[in-house]
């Protein structure tokens, strides 16, 4: 059975404001998409592809138009409150590790949330679990006391994926989780992320825009254009040349040429990817 499983995923938002009439944009057209144990699916696209939306559909976080949404086999399409099993095995890492955590709750207090809520954990044993998963992010037990302020971004986001560890979760969507951080430190990331999904069959819905990275993490990919998935083999991008597949693919996650950009009305500024 997937742990995750979406089919026939739609979504539009509207765009326009109080002036103008509002007009509905489609981000997800027709997505089916299932994840099982253990599986890592990398997803790839230009920004404003909808991958974030993607990402908060699979978690339940947001609602789709039409399709369906079933967790750990149970349909949960149009929850408000998911049961809490589901809740404690879909976690997520977002890219903004400063937006993602509270300023005035010490790196301890907010890798003991969801200890507490799940696990009923405190005192000692509390205690003892964020020291071991702060060291598990290349932490030292002594940041648990500090604040986010004090920290980097690499090391505050090391810290949320401490804090999506936690609850021992089933799958973790990694949302440009990784974009900030060093290399040796992604590289220490990816690793204890694979040895979990081969120890727990913990699975991974990762969204990046490094394609070596998908290379060398996952099992499947895809990218998104025009709110369709594309499938694609993550160990081939580099053998492709000419293939119609990898220019796609590369017209999904590069920015326009600067030349394009200006034709588009795109006064100069990098488009992020
Ligand atoms: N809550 C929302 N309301 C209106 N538009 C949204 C909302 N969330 C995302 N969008 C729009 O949907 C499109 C896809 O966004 P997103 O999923 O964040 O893309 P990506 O993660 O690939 O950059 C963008 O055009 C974005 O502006
Ligand atoms: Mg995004």
């Amino acid at each position: 059975m997937p742990i995750v499983e979406l089919s026939g995923i739609r979504k539009t938002y509207g765009r326009g404001g109080f002036f103008r009439k509002q007009e509905r944009f489609t981000v997800l057209r027709n997505v089916d998409l299932s994840l099982r144990a253990g599986e890592c699916l990398g997803l790839v696209g230009r920004s404003g592809s909808g991958k974030s939306t993607l990402g908060r559909i699979m978690l339940g976080l947001e609602s789709p138009d039409a399709g369906s949404v079933k967790i750990l086999g149970q349909d949960v399409t149009g929850c408000t409150r998911l049961p809490e099993h589901i809740r404690r095995a879909v976690q997520v890492v977002f890219q903004d590790a400063i937006g993602s955590t509270n300023p005035r709750m010490t790196a301890g207090e907010i890798i003991a949330e969801p200890l507490r809520n799940f696990d009923k954990l405190q005192g000692t044993a509390l205690r003892e679990r964020v020291a071991e998963l702060l060291e598990l992010v290349g932490l030292s037990p002594d940041d648990a006391g500090k604040l986010p302020g004090r920290f980097s971004g690499g090391q505050l986001q090391r810290i949320c994926i401490a804090r999506a560890l936690a609850p021992s979760p089933q799958v973790i969507v990694l949302d440009e989780a990784v974009s900030s951080l060093d290399m040796l430190i992604q590289a220490h990331i990816l690793d204890l992320l694979d040895s979990l999904r081969r120890r727990y069959g913990t699975a991974y819905l990762f969204v990046t825009h490094d394609l070596r990275l998908v290379r060398r993490f996952c099992d499947r990919a895809f990218f998104m254009s025009d709110g369709n998935l594309h499938a694609f083999d993550p160990a081939k991008t580099v053998d492709m040349k000419g293939s119609k597949v990898l220019e796609e693919l590369f017209n999904a996650i590069l920015p326009p040429m600067p030349d394009a950009a200006r034709r588009q009305g795109n006064s100069g500024e990098s488009v992020a990817v």
